[in-house]
């Protein structure tokens, strides 16, 4: 006999850990709210990000609501981060019995609910698989490889993340082709960007450093293989200090880099440059400032797409990157911390304007509708991995 439990269907479980998860979800939220033929949605936040900047302000711009439960993992090593967001998730499926786990992105939180849930037999669907950077140096790409490996049903942001997950024996079935959340976000929230000069003024700086002719640039970089050592982090800066010669610039640091310049002292370098640091911003301080920028110097993964999706010229601090649309198609270019290479770019951007791009294929601001209604039929579906129910 059935039990009443298997009757109704169980939530939809939405997991966000980090900042970059905030702009993936909040579409998706909306829309599988809208959906009258979708299960309830829970959303857990795992607490692996929990600074007021990081966290509660982005909340606020991205209108997402407060997280139904938050585990406050914190920070650890990764596999302490990892196996605390485990430990902490699986009494959470256990009592929920979730329809369907919602993972995004690739940030460590994604993996360790992907492996509470797959152990559960729980379908997962990944929001953003497929991208590789082929660098196992990057813990995200350890991450997305063993996302895509658990995930049921696979939605991609660019054609050649099928190619990808082919490669790894990921059958075409699993697959959909959707568009980019992120851009859902940006598109939502665009005309309600802060001003540059008002996130400056509001920081306690000149709001002339942004609005003088020459213009301004804009800067994020938090990622281990450029902020993690002292060598790698003084080349960086020693790139910036160049490109500040050429063009103000202003830069919201994470508190990663934040730390480590002190702890590498590049302080006062920092300080005798044209270069304005600032607290990691709110979502639409960074839309704002982006889209008025010249020029957006970064290592993340979501400001390339953002930049490509604002037609902004973006010179990305890595050898790689895993959304190489945003280079084939966009106004990406990528420089690592090669100064030269980089001063050739900025000089080229400050001459002609640099790369326009053009805005990839179903990065219309409708993805999440397009995921929303996806789900919904394959749930319904009754040969949607049956052995997966939880009785
Ligand atoms: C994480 C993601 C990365 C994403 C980035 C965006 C992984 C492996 N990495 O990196 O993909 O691009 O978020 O920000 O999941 N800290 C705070 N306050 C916070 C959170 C972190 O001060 O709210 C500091 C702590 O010192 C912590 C360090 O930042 O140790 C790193 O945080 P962590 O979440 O481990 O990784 P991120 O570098 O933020």
């Amino acid at each position: 006999m059935m039990s009443m439990r298997s009757l109704s269907p169980g939530p939809l479980v939405c997991v966000v850990g980090a900042r970059p998860n905030y702009m993936k979800m909040a579409p998706l939220l909306r829309a599988f709210t809208a959906r009258g033929g979708l299960p309830d949605v829970m959303l857990v936040h795992t607490g692996q990000h929990y600074d007021l900047a990081m966290n509660e302000r982005l909340f606020s711009d991205l209108q997402l609501p407060a997280p139904d439960l938050n585990l406050e993992v914190g920070s650890g090593t990764h596999a302490v981060q990892t196996a605390e967001v485990m430990r902490r998730f699986e009494p959470v499926v256990d009592d929920v019995k979730p329809s369907c786990v919602i993972v995004v992105g690739d940030v460590n939180s994604t993996l360790a609910c992907s492996l509470v849930a797959s152990k559960k037999r729980i379908p997962i669907a990944h929001v953003e698989a497929g991208l590789r950077s082929f660098d196992r140096e990057m813990p995200e790409e350890i991450n997305r490889l063993l996302t895509d490996q658990l995930a049921d049903i696979l939605y991609t942001t660019e054609r050649d993340a099928a190619t990808n997950l082919a490669r790894e024996g990921i059958d075409a079935s699993r697959v959909r082709f959707v568009g980019n959340v992120m851009i859902d976000s940006l598109l939502a929230h665009k005309a309600r960007a802060v001003p540059p000069e008002t996130t400056l003024a509001r920081a306690g700086f000149d709001p002339n450093v942004v609005s003088g002719a020459a213009g301004f640039g804009v800067v994020t970089l938090h990622r281990p293989s450029n902020v993690d050592s002292r060598e790698s982090f003084a080349e960086a800066v020693a790139v910036l200090t160049d490109v500040a010669q050429r063009i103000p610039l202003v830069w919201p640091v994470h508190p990663r880099a934040r730390a480590n310049i002190d702890n590498f002292g590049l302080a006062a370098t920092l300080r005798g440059a044209a270069i304005t640091l600032l607290d990691p911003q709110g979502y639409l301080e960074m839309l704002g400032l982006m889209a008025a920028a010249r020029i957006v110097l970064t290592d993340s993964g979501g400001i390339q797409e953002e930049t490509t999706a604002l037609a902004v010229p973006c010179l990305t601090m890595r050898e790689n990157t895993e959304r190489p649309i945003t280079v084939t198609q966009g106004t990406n270019t990528l420089v690592g911390r090669d100064r030269m290479r980089v001063r050739e770019c900025v000089d080229a951007i400050l001459q002609t304007g640099g790369k326009r791009g053009r805005i990839p294929e179903l990065w219309d601001g409708r993805t999440a509708e397009r995921i929303a209604a996806d789900l919904e039929s394959w749930l319904a579906e009754p040969s949607t991995a049956p052995e997966r129910r939880v009785a």
